[in-house]
């Protein structure tokens, strides 16, 4: 499948917000000329995600639940001609006071140097130029570096705000890249594919969820991704009921800035479940846990198919049904249960002597590429996360593909059975992989107590963002609760605008495209 080339803003976005979305774009277009003296050649836009459920689980290389919505990233690109030398690369943002002006030189070589240590909004555009090199070297043997190119970019996805702008703006830039170095028809696989391995050069050791949720989908559907045996996606379209799935996205403004934090929260969880597959294979006498697309070499997941293939002698691990595959996460819940017990976590002495390997080297493995500080590693509890989690999105899977509700008590049961997934979810996050805060938790339980079905928080938490499974009559009053109970209690001086940013009514969006503007001054 390849990345769609748009040729009206129907096609890109819900019909209630094409009129504001045309006034966004056509401004985004004669700012890239006051700031360019010039007009852009095309327009690459990927969108933020809002994940439903499977959370924490993607570097696990377990599937997941998300869907697109409708803030994106938009940038506007004009191509240099063909230079020799370096090329430059220019890059505006409309928001410039905070997203500032920069320039930067593409080396003959092509790679360009990204520094992790800096919190630059650079650096995602040239994680995205890096992944679009590789792949456009892995295509064609003669080349090496990227043409430059002219550059405005305009974001509405909060950036830091739980819903993936970053993942948005990687995605954007890989796909404008490779627009400029003259590929017209980019595969939607390998542009997540690099996206994923590129944004990694940031700093954080992030799972494929965002970049898959950014490029894959279409309107109107939630996405399954999946990650074994190899990268897949498949839209699902969300049942037609009498009153219709509403999910809504409510902000904690509880910044979490993942790149300060990583050490001791996002980064440290992937160091945790690797570890918590290491030790399992280890006691549970796996001989042979395979190298995969883990973040770190090895997953849950791999030691999972390893288990079943190598001491219960099943021929293929990916083919067994999903109920036979609910069954075995059961199982290995059970395992964990009894094979990891301690509560209290396991220190680098314990670990190295269970893997038989000395601490030195599993640093060096594990904790150097992406550093991290702990003295205790909490195997026990985020495994089991893992496991159960997997199970969850299962589930939620089989309600969506399930027959749609007919009746009024139907449409609530299915209502319900959604939410108390999602419920559920919330609490492992909470109390086993400790990636929930006071703030998060407290949005749920406002919102339940207004009428939500199902609440939790999305993306990697630590603040950020939740997401809420609101029948379509109560998404008012679960608002006037928020506002009331919440925003103003914290944030007294909060103008209707904040607010209005605050709360989110999502419809499912669609993914990645190109438009391209051939010469025109407005769409
Ligand atoms: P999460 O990963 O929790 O879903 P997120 O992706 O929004 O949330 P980060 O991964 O920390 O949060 O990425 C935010 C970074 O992305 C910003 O610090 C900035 O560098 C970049 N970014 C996001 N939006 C824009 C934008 N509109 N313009 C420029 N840079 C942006
Ligand atoms: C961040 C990462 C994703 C995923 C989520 C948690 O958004 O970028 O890969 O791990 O956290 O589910
Ligand atoms: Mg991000």
């Amino acid at each position: 499948m390849e990345v769609p080339t748009a040729k009206s803003l129907s096609e890109i976005y819900p019909e209630d917000a094409v009129e504001s979305q045309t006034r966004r774009w056509n401004s985004l277009i004669s700012k890239f000329r006051e700031d360019y003296g010039k007009l852009p050649d095309f327009i690459s836009r990927s969108p933020g995600r809002v994940n439903i459920i499977g959370e924490h689980i993607d570097y696990c290389l377990y599937e997941v639940l998300p869907m697109a919505i409708t803030a994106d990233v938009l940038l506007a690109v004009s191509v240099h001609p063909e230079e020799s030398g370096p090329s430059t690369v220019r890059l505006v943002n409309v928001h410039p006071q905070k997203f500032e002006s920069k320039n930067f030189d593409i080396p003959d070589t092509g790679d360009v140097h990204i520094d992790p240590s800096t919190l630059e909004w650079t650096n995602y555009f040239k994680s995205g130029l890096s992944g679009a090199t590789e792949l456009l070297r892995s295509k064609r043997k003669d080349f090496k570096q990227s043409v430059g190119m002219d550059i405005q970019a305009d974001g509405t996805v909060p950036s830091g705000g739980g819903l993936s702008s970053s993942a948005a703006f990687v995605c954007a830039s890989a796909l404008a890249a490779m627009k400029a170095n003259g590929v017209d028809k980019v595969d939607k696989k390998e542009l997540v594919e690099v996206a994923i391995t590129s944004e990694r050069a940031v700093g954080v050791n992030s799972g494929g969820m965002d970049q898959s949720a950014s490029v894959f989908p279409v309107q109107g559907s939630a996405l399954y991704v999946s990650f074994v045996p190899e990268l897949s996606a498949e839209n699902i379209a969300f049942p037609q009921m009498k009153s219709p799935l509403v999910f809504v996205i409510a902000q904690s403004f509880v910044a979490a800035d993942k790149h300060v934090t990583a050490p001791v929260c996002y980064n440290l969880r992937v160091v945790e479940v690797t570890l918590a597959a290491l030790v399992l294979a280890k006691i549970l006498r796996v001989k042979s846990l395979p190298p995969d697309a883990g973040p770190l070499g090895v997953s849950l997941r791999g030691f999972h198919d390893a288990y079943f293939q190598e001491i219960e002698g099943i021929k293929n691990n990916h083919t067994v049904s999903k109920a036979e595959f609910q069954d075995q996460l059961q199982s290995l819940v059970g395992k964990v249960d009894q094979y990891l017990p301690q509560e209290e976590g396991y220190t680098r002495q314990q670990l190295s002597e269970i893997l038989g390997m000395s601490v030195e080297e599993m640093e060096k493995k594990y904790m150097t590429k992406f550093p991290i500080r702990a003295e205790r590693f909490k195997l026990r509890q985020r495994a089991m996360h893992v496991f159960s989690e997997a199970i969850r999105v299962l589930r939620f899977n089989e309600l969506l593909h399930s027959d749609p509700p007919k009746t009024d008590a139907e449409n609530t049961e299915f209502l319900k059975a959604c939410g108390a997934l999602m419920n559920e979810t919330q609490e492992s996050c909470r109390e086993l992989f400790e990636n929930s805060c006071p703030e998060l938790d407290e949005l749920c339980e406002l919102a339940r107590s207004a009428g939500s079905y199902g609440s939790r928080l999305t993306g990697a938490g630590w603040g950020g963002c939740s997401v809420h499974l609101v029948p379509e009559d109560k998404v008012e009053s679960v608002r006037q609760k928020w506002i009331e109970r919440y925003y103003k209690q914290k944030f007294p001086d909060i103008t209707e605008e904040r607010l209005k940013e605050a709360i989110v009514v999502s419809k499912p969006g669609s993914g990645s495209c190109v438009f391209e503007l051939g010469g025109r001054e407005s769409i």
